[in-house]
């Protein structure tokens, strides 16, 4: 029998992310190089393919799948799989099934993301300055994303906005992105940013400690810890001032990988234990061998084996040398 996914420091892997495209209309400086080769389509998985891949892993006892990219929403038919995938919310085999977004494509998405079961979504969202978001995403469209954020909100799907604090560019908006989020019914989730890809210069300099974030914001909010969780890494504190949550994702000042739940696979099919890390293993080749998923389950063991303990991020203003020569947008985050 197939028991649950275990590693060897007895952390349950219980959460997926899949990559569902490699692709994104954006993209933004800390996850994609401005000239990105993209895979070409026959090097995809099929959604049948990545329906039968996420399936294998909820038979293993995985209750949460998030679809990433790129942006998964560019994905050819995503409705597809959502729509193939909602049948394990039906059968409680799954809590969840969810996606994160850069929101271009959500005015269009949200009624049918809705009907598919999903309830709560991560939209990113660094800044509410258009000239400004234009420069982090190197074209996006700000208008488009709050419309869709408006759509999903009006579908009854709860909104958690992501912002990657950045020294200089969105630090001093801090409090207005967050008073705007609150004010809109949105939880928001700050981020440190994480080196991976090329790390130039200014990147290096970006790099803003939400240790420092959450000092100056205490000097004008009431903050208390609370034990909101979502699965995910992000620790919340409840705003008094604006009744709302903020939730910091510290990987760089507050390593949380003890704790860490969760594995990522690509639209390859290829699976990394930790975001961190360049270690993956090859579960397209055990999927195409077989329409059995003995060969795959098999796979499956082999690479939670192998799941390190944890990252080595650093951002060092010598070297730039990034810990992971991937982009972000490889696995998503
Ligand atoms: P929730 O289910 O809402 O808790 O989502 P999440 O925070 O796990 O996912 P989301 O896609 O919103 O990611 C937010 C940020 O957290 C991104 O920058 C991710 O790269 C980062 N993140 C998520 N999981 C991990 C992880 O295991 N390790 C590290 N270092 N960062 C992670
Ligand atoms: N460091 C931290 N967060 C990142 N994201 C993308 N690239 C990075 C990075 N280098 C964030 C996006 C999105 C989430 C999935 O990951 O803003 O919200
Ligand atoms: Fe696209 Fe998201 Fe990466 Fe930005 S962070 S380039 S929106 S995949």
């Amino acid at each position: 029998a197939l028991g649950p996914l275990v590693d060897t420091f007895g952390r349950a892997v219980s959460y997926l992310r899949v990559s569902v495209t490699d692709r994104c209309d954006f993209r933004c400086v800390y996850c994609m190089s401005e000239h990105m080769t993209f895979l070409p389509k026959p090097d995809l998985l099929t959604l049948e393919e990545l329906d039968r891949l996420c399936s294998a892993f909820v038979a293993r006892g995985v209750r949460k799948l998030r679809l990433t990219g790129g942006e998964p929403l560019v994905r050819r038919d995503v409705m597809t799989l959502f729509r193939s995938l909602s049948r394990h919310l039906e059968t409680g085999r799954l809590e969840e099934l969810t996606l994160t977004t850069n929101g271009s494509q959500l005015a269009r998405f949200a009624g049918d993301l809705a009907a598919c079961g999903v309830k709560r979504i991560n939209v990113s969202i660094d800044t509410l300055d258009p000239d400004k978001f234009r420069a982090i995403t190197r074209w996006g469209d700000l208008a488009k994303v709050l419309e869709g954020v408006k759509a999903a909100q009006r579908a009854g799907i709860h909104v958690k906005l992501n912002a990657v604090a950045l020294k200089d560019v969105n630090e001093h908006e801090i409090p207005s992105l967050m008073e705007w989020a609150h004010g809109e019914g949105h939880d928001l989730s700050l981020i440190e940013v994480m080196p991976l890809g090329e790390v130039g210069a200014e990147r290096v300099d970006q790099y803003l400690p939400l240790s420092k974030v959450r000092e100056d914001l205490a000097t004008r909010y009431t903050l208390t810890d609370i034990d909101y969780r979502t699965g995910g890494p992000a620790r919340y504190v409840s705003v008094k001032e604006t009744g709302g949550r903020l939730g910091f994702i510290t990987p760089m000042t507050h390593n949380f990988c003890e704790g860490c739940n969760r594995v990522r696979v690509t639209c390859t099919g290829t699976l990394y234990m930790c975001l961190g890390q360049d270690d993956a293993a090859d579960l397209r080749a055990p999927l195409r061998a077989s329409a059995d998923d003995g060969v795959l389950q098999a796979a499956i063991d082999a690479a939670i084996f192998r799941k390190p303990k944890g990252h080595d991020f650093v951002i060092d203003r010598q070297t730039r040398q990034p810990a992971v020569s991937r982009h972000m947008s490889t696995t998503g985050g």
